[in-house]
């Protein structure tokens, strides 16, 4: 990340941060620096406010600064005007923080975060007056809104993203003494770190990106992190029966991996810990294989292992949050390629644990690696729960586009607590139907099932999602269908152009919570 955070308790920020910033800084105590970064609110008296010791920083008031930039106090909004500190000139950013919601502080952090994003230090009052849940939500919005990737060359740095000498932006927080900032940081640098992390893996171009590479960096990410990793190879896929798994890596010159983190808390929870198990697509490319893609579908398909991306990343954070049961994440990894050796439609494959499919559309290759990895959870894993996260319709873009995810559960429960943690994440998902009535759509003439329907038109994502659910052995079973919210067209509040990592945060949230609940 190239943003760093840090909190300032100053003994009376909370009621005066302002004042209390200029005075230490006047006294030597505070440290100047380039932005200074104060809210705006909606709700005034008389309409939009900010603090009044602005005033005494701004050639005019800071409610006739709000009336001539026209300020509403909307979440993320912006303005700059040049302030005098100690003599010194800083740019000022207003900054609208709205109802002050995890939900608008992180919205009003991100716009921070992009001024940010090329070095420079900021002090911000935005959250001296919040307790810690506030002070973590603008943490991570800052540290999202950073977030950039780039592969341009530059003398110094010709590979890398930034130069190594580049200094990091830092964000400086005036937080109260009550608010335990220091832990709200350190919450908020863990979550966006795998936001990042599940960014990096998928903005990575496939050239780069082979299943094993995939494998390289999981185990590279989780080490020393309570993770146990194991790589499975093709010759050991094979001898246990992972016919989905390689029949979509037969086609590439880079062999398909299934990837396996285990992750134990370091302390054992009072009660039985749940076993969850995190099943993630990990489509290295997706040209669709034989079934191929028209060239505008394939453009962004080096993100079709975001899924698989955001099970590593979680899983190299669940340390650091102290996620107190037990994970173990899936990746099927492998490259969708047309090729002499690819496989076909009309084929039909054995999946794990002995289930044949006919495979009607190679460009329907994430549920079969899926199929594969939930049905080995199944039966080796005694998971309580399955959740998987994949890129895994179109369909489920044109349903909900890019705001949600689909949500498919066979558990009302799980579905309830996935979506509170979706809302209070950011990630945010809707519940659809796992409609029985188009489970005979599956039905298959040579083969146990069919893993598209024949006639391929209607309720794509939930046809998918019906495919999967035979997979899960009657479990308690989630399935996020991620290919709307995956990636973002624009840099957008917290989402960065390209990959956004969703479901990270909503995963990490989740089982920050999930010992305490029933398991299943
Ligand atoms: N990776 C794609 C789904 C996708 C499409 C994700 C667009 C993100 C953006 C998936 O493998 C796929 O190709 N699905 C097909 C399924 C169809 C052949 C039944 C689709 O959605 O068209
Ligand atoms: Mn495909
Ligand atoms: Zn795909």
């Amino acid at each position: 990340m190239p943003i760093t955070t840090d909190v300032v308790v100053l003994p009376g920020a909370s009621a005066r941060p302002l004042a209390a910033y200029v005075a230490s800084l006047a006294s030597g105590e505070a440290d100047p620096a380039d932005i200074l970064c104060a809210p705006v609110q909606p709700d005034g008296p008389d309409g939009p406010r900010a603090d009044a010791a602005l005033d005494e920083l701004l050639p005019v008031t800071a409610a006739e600064a709000i009336a001539a930039y026209r300020l509403t106090g909307k979440p993320g909004e912006t303005a700059q005007a040049m302030a005098t500190i100690a003599g010194r000139p800083v740019s000022l950013l207003l900054l609208g923080v709205g109802d002050r919601s995890p939900r608008a502080l992180r919205r009003a952090g991100a716009e921070l975060g992009r001024r940010l994003a090329d070095g420079g230090t900021a002090t911000a009052s935005v959250v001296a007056s919040e307790d810690s849940a506030g002070v973590q939500a603008f943490a991570e919005g800052v540290l999202l809104g950073g977030y950039g990737f780039r592969l341009r060359s530059a003398p110094a740095d010709p590979a890398g993203s930034r130069s190594a000498a580049d200094p990091p932006g830092l964000a400086r927080l005036l937080v109260s003494p009550d608010a335990d900032g220091p832990e709200a940081l350190r919450r908020a640098a863990a979550v966006a770190g795998a936001v990042g992390t599940a960014r990096d893996l998928a903005n990575t171009p496939s050239a780069l990106k082979s299943p094993q590479w995939l494998a390289d960096e999981a185990v590279r990410l989780t080490a020393d992190r309570g993770v146990q990793a194991r790589v499975w190879p093709e010759d050991e896929l094979a001898a246990a029966g992972f016919g989905g798994i390689l029949a979509v890596g037969s086609g590439s010159t880079r062999p398909p991996r299934l990837i396996e983190l285990s992750y134990r808390p370091a302390s054992a929870p009072a009660g039985p810990a749940p076993h969850i198990v995190l099943v993630g697509k990990g489509i290295t490319f997706d040209s669709g294989g034989l079934s191929l893609k028209p060239n505008d579908g394939m453009k962004s398909m080096k993100t079709d292992m975001s899924g698989g991306a955001v099970v590593i990343a979680v899983l190299s954070a669940l340390a650091a949050l102290g996620v107190p049961c037990r994970v173990t994440g899936l990746v099927a990894a492998a490259e969708n390629m047309p090729s002499g050796s690819a496989y076909r439609p009309g084929d039909v494959i054995t999946h794990y644990g002995g289930r044949t499919v006919e495979v009607l559309n190679t460009d329907a290759e994430g549920r079969l690696v899926l199929a594969d990895a939930l049905a080995y959870a199944v039966r080796t894993l005694e998971p309580d729960q399955i959740i998987d996260v994949a890129t895994l319709t179109g369909a489920a873009r044109v349903a909900l586009g890019t705001t949600h995810a689909a949500l498919y559960a066979t558990d009302d429960e799980l579905a309830r607590s996935l979506t509170a943690a979706g809302e209070a994440s950011g990630d945010r998902v809707w519940r659809m139907p796992l409609e029985d009535g188009y489970r005979a759509a599956l039905d298959s003439e040579v083969a146990d099932l069919a893993h598209v329907a024949r006639d391929n038109t209607s309720a794509g994502s939930i046809v998918a999602a019906l495919f999967l659910r035979e997979f899960a052995g009657g479990r308690p079973w989630a399935h996020l269908d991620i290919a709307g919210p995956g990636r973002s067209a624009e840099n957008s509040g917290e989402l960065s152009k390209g990959a956004t990592g969703f479901g990270a945060r909503l995963l990490l949230r989740y089982l920050s919570s999930a010992a305490s609940e029933p398991a299943g």
